[in-house]
């Protein structure tokens, strides 16, 4: 249940997740603004600490729907991709199955870039 003093504003708060255990300043603002009734675009870097920012709001009766959300829409393969597929890429490229490629690039994006292009 939300106080509603904030009802019909948006607060748009990047850098919403936490990189400790606790709250951090982005995901304590995203949640206490959700509870008080704002609509809370959460948008940070990443895709887990932004999950439990989102998680905390909801508990606390507020209504959170996070930019990744709406991102994640927009991205052909369905969802976003994090680090181990850039890692994956760079293996391949190191490898001796890629002995023969040179002076090209490989771009993992999940597609975002045909779509846009
Ligand atoms: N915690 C404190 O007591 C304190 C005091 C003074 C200043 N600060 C400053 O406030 C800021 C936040 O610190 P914190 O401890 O509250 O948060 P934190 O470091 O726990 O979390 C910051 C969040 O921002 C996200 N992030 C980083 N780069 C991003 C980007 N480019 N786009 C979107 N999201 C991004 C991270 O993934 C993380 O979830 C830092 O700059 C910190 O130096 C913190």
């Amino acid at each position: 249940m939300t106080s509603g003093r904030l009802a019909g504003k948006v607060a748009i708060v990047c850098g919403a997740g936490s990189v400790g255990p606790g709250w951090g300043n982005g995901r304590a603002t995203a949640v206490r603004f959700a509870q008080e009734g704002a609509r809370v675009l959460a948008a940070d870097i990443d895709a887990g600490r932004l999950e439990e920012t989102v998680r905390r709001a909801r508990e606390a009766g507020g209504d959170v729907e996070a930019l990744l959300r709406s991102r994640q829409a927009r991205i052909p393969l369905g969802f976003m991709g994090d680090g181990t597929d850039t890692a994956n890429a760079i293996l391949f490229l190191a490898s001796d199955e890629a002995r023969f490629i040179t002076g090209t690039e490989i771009v993992v994006d999940g597609g975002m870039t045909v779509r846009c292009g």
